[in-house]
């Protein structure tokens, strides 16, 4: 497959910044900012707007949306965060008293407290799977899935240390026993491939401030065809059939428009974030995911090399996402190691014992150069 040359150009990254933490915040392109302050300054006109457009941008958005984790778009919902789109997950799959939920060791938060909570409400139970021994962590999610699993809440990658889920495994195991699988895709969505039809999950969410490179506060949700018809999280006006008609709203029609468009939250016509949203998607689709995962798989392969050279302790290819590298620091890094690498404009974040390094399109050789002198001077 043919790579992606540097894309620096297309964003707003000083040469003497080394910026290598997308896992924590992907840079807006340039060319979605632009449309982001396009969309704000509609409302200093608010008299030029024109009531489709509280319609047009979600109606534009959503096959784009969808295209990203091969979906079909009437699967496809607006919410604002992860922890929204898990919410609505929450309440719609099915668990009994006495069931399991499976996480994963060291799960983010998010995807966590929500399943946390709803095994109190339901006397389901937690159980939390990490890798024993030589076994992946992968491996280690799959033999736990039995028939007593109610659902399987997961990533595609931890978001600590960048190790991958093997989510095709994982759906056709959670078909076998009729659990329900729930994804969070923010540490994966927009550079690694992905397709539900392969998955077959559930739900799924994916924040789009990461590795989608759009604004914060934006994310989707994904519903299966038979999640379509469950209860969404708020009760407002526009996911209702013939909302467009504003003169017939205290007509009061309670029916929802079809598909996922039910779980929709309030204000999801945002026009200042969704058009910066299209256009980093429509950036993200252009270069095409399997090229972006490629590229990036390459990028890092050198990288990685470069790391265990140096003592760090980096994990096979094989079982991390190709985009995320979290290193194993040795013990004789300091403690304010990234405090330091900051203090020279390179940025990479610590999660755990881990260095969370994860360049993208927009890497040059000399930041992967600075970045490397710099850790061979503070841990060297
Ligand atoms: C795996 C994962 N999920 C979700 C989020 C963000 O969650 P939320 O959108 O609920 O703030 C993050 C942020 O770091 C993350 O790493």
């Amino acid at each position: 497959m043919e790579l992606i040359p540097n894309q620096r150009h297309l964003f707003d990254i000083p040469d003497d910044v080394a910026y290598l933490n997308v896992a924590t915040m992907g840079p807006l392109p340039l060319a979605a900012s632009a449309a982001g302050q396009r969309g704000l300054a509609r409302k200093l006109r608010p008299w030029t707007i024109p009531d489709t457009d509280f319609f047009t941008d979600t109606q534009r958005l959503r096959p784009l949306l969808a295209q990203l984790v091969g979906a079909d778009e009437a699967g496809i919902a607006f919410v604002p965060s992860a922890s929204y789109g898990l919410a609505v997950a929450a309440q719609n799959v099915p668990v009994a008293r006495g069931q399991k939920i499976l996480l994963l060791a060291d799960q983010f938060p998010s995807n966590v407290f929500t399943w946390i909570d709803l095994a109190a409400r339901t006397g389901a139970e937690i159980k939390t799977v990490g890798s024993k021994g030589n076994q992946t962590l992968s491996d280690a999610l799959i033999e736990a899935i039995g028939p007593d699993t109610g659902i399987v809440a997961c990533p595609q990658v931890r978001w600590t240390d960048g190790a991958k889920i093997d989510l095709v495994t994982v759906g056709a195991r959670c078909c076998e026993v009729g659990a329900a699988l729930v994804l969070d895709l923010t540490q994966s969505c927009g550079a690694m491939r992905f397709d539900v039809s392969e998955v077959q999950p559930d739900f799924l969410v994916a924040a789009g401030y990461k590795w989608m490179l759009g604004p914060y506060a934006t994310a989707f949700l994904y519903a299966a065809p038979h999640r379509r018809t469950g209860r969404p999280l708020e009760q407002n006006w526009i996911n209702r059939e013939g909302a467009a008609d504003f003169s017939r709203l205290i007509d009061y029609n309670d029916a929802f428009a079809p598909g996922a468009e039910r779980y929709d939250m309030g204000e999801r016509s945002n026009f200042a974030l969704l058009p910066a949203l299209e256009a980093a998607v429509r950036q993200i689709l252009d270069w095409g995911i399997d090229r972006i995962e490629a590229t990036l798989a390459h990028q890092n392969r050198a990288l990685a090399d470069a790391l265990l050279e140096l003592g760090l302790g980096v994990m096979l290819e094989t079982e991390r996402g190709p985009h995320y590298l979290g290193a194993r620091l040795p013990a004789n890094a300091p403690s304010d190691l990234t405090a330091r690498l900051k203090a020279e404009n390179i940025y990479v974040s610590k999660r755990g014992d881990r260095l969370r390094i994860t360049p993208h399109l927009f890497t040059s050789e000399n930041d992967i150069a600075r970045f490397l002198e710099a850790l061979r001077k503070h841990i060297g």
